[in-house]
């Protein structure tokens, strides 16, 4: 045991002998290891992804009754956050029955590309009509796939946006879809990611209960999204919580740190 003015003088003679450069890695290794510790707070995801891809299929008929009068403004906050130009690439992943698809491809002129991955063949269905409804079909190319795995090269995507669909992935498979979105975003691209957010409440509480129960039907549960962006390399640049029936959400824009 060290007496703590021994302590003491140890950081002391710590602070002198390591170099500033050494010092601020330990310090990002101790931020990132708490953070992780964080992520295995958060409730698991206990469904397989062909479960995922089957409820999906199935609930893409009416998911935006479901989904659409209470998702919109989170929706359009994370747009107006990441800011969509002419002649950019974006990726979203998650592209569920496109709501998002016509808000960001109207911005990006005809140059401009968005791209759209989900692993529900149905959901797709319904994006590729609504983007043709709404004339921005030419503009937009949707591929069935798994986030895990993106199919899109290293540095292609000026931007990538996720909404309400990091927080399905099981705590493990988080880190490995936000390190997917840095290998295919360009050094100084956003990442905007809208999604539930852990916080102590009794809304948090019971919805986490609805998901433990309901593990297929409600996969969504609360996360730290901050912090897993930041685990994952991101410096976050905005953030926005509202809630909504006592639920958090986060609507975030991050940029990936330089390495
Ligand atoms: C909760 S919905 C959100 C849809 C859309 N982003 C929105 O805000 O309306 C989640 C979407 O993620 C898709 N998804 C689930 N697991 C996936 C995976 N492993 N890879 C890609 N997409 C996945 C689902 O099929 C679904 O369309």
């Amino acid at each position: 045991m060290i007496a703590e003015g021994g302590f003491q003088s140890l950081q002391w003679l710590m602070t002198v002998l390591i170099p500033p450069p050494l010092r601020r890695d330990r310090r990002q290794h101790a931020i990132r290891a708490r953070k992780c510790d964080a992520m295995q707070q958060i409730a698991p995801v206990e469904r397989s992804k062909e479960t995922a891809r089957h409820t999906y299929d199935k609930l893409s008929s009416w998911y935006d009754l479901l989904a659409e009068s209470s998702e919109r403004r989170f929706r359009t906050l994370g747009i107006n956050l990441l800011a969509p130009s002419e002649g950019e690439s974006i990726l979203e992943i998650g592209v569920g029955t496109g709501r998002a698809l016509a808000p960001i491809a109207s911005r990006l002129g005809d140059e401009g590309r968005l791209y759209g991955i989900d692993i529900s063949s149905g959901m797709l269905a319904v994006a590729q009509r609504r983007a043709v409804r709404a004339k921005v079909d030419r503009r937009v190319q949707l591929v069935q796939g798994d986030a895990t795995a993106l199919p899109y090269q290293d540095g292609s995507m000026d931007a990538v946006f996720l909404s309400f669909t990091l927080e399905l992935f099981d705590t493990p498979e988080i880190p490995v879809v936000l390190s997917e979105c840095r290998r295919v975003l360009r050094a100084h691209g956003r990442l905007c990611v809208i999604s539930l957010a852990k916080e102590e409440s009794t809304a948090t509480r019971v919805y986490e209960w609805v998901h433990h129960v309901l593990p297929a039907m409600v996969d969504c549960r609360p996360i730290y999204t901050g912090d897993a962006l930041e685990a994952a390399g991101f410096g976050i640049t905005a953030t926005r919580r509202a809630h909504d029936f006592g639920i958090g959400i986060d609507v975030i824009l991050a940029t990936p740190s330089p390495v």
